[in-house]
């Protein structure tokens, strides 16, 4: 989905302090390119455990990887504990895929509003091991481990920095605060209710 690189590749150097390089970041002197840029390690462990939703991510981007820069591409691996949670969030620049490899989950996404006025439509499913499921770019999707065990599967994305909107943090948890006064109307709660999802995002 990212833009066809021009050269064989442009192996990141970290971004300026008082620049930014709008699409992708900077390349380094490909003579002084090695075999280390193009590796990634730590796959085979978990990530760090959020508290309160139960998932991690093991995170292989550009920033651990210099040269997936300008490659279109990024991995992860996520795990996610019994009744664990990945909420509800959109990547704005990527389709997601998941290859789940151990456990079974509750997966699905959203698709954006209908002209029609009608409602949008909920396509979920219980995978399990070895199954693989597409999150078309910009929908709204989550997943819940429904098995007893631990979930881990590979997600890849088609862009080296697809992006995450948290549905609930970026309504609730901003930086300041939406209005409340907007946020009762728009979702029909009283100010308590709204006062209280403030304190959990
Ligand atoms: C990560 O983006 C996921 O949907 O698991
Ligand atoms: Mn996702």
């Amino acid at each position: 989905y990212d833009l066809d690189p021009l050269q064989d590749f442009c192996v990141a150097v970290p971004d300026q302090v008082s620049a930014v390089f709008v699409n992708g970041k900077l390349c380094k002197n490909p003579k002084l390119v090695t075999v280390d840029d193009f590796l990634g390690f730590g796959f085979h462990l978990p990530g760090k455990f959020a508290a309160p939703t139960g998932f991690s991510v093991t995170v292989g981007d550009v920033n651990s990887i210099p040269g997936l820069n300008t490659q279109g591409l990024t991995l992860i691996r996520v795990d996610i504990e019994p009744n664990g949670v990945v909420p509800p969030h959109t990547h704005p620049r990527a389709t997601e895929v998941i290859v789940l490899l151990e456990g079974t989950i509750y997966a699905g996404f959203v698709t954006s509003n209908p002209p029609d006025g009608s409602k949008n439509r909920l396509f979920a499913k219980v995978l399990k091991a070895g199954d693989m499921f597409v999150f078309p770019i910009g929908m709204v999707h989550f997943q819940r481990n429904v098995g007893k065990t631990k979930a881990m599967g590979i997600v890849a994305f088609n862009s080296q920095n697809p992006g995450i909107i948290s549905v609930a943090n970026s309504v609730f948890g901003t930086e300041p605060h939406i209005s409340p006064e907007l946020l009762t109307k728009s979702f029909q709660l009283d100010n308590k209710t709204i006062d209280y999802l403030f304190s959990k995002f």
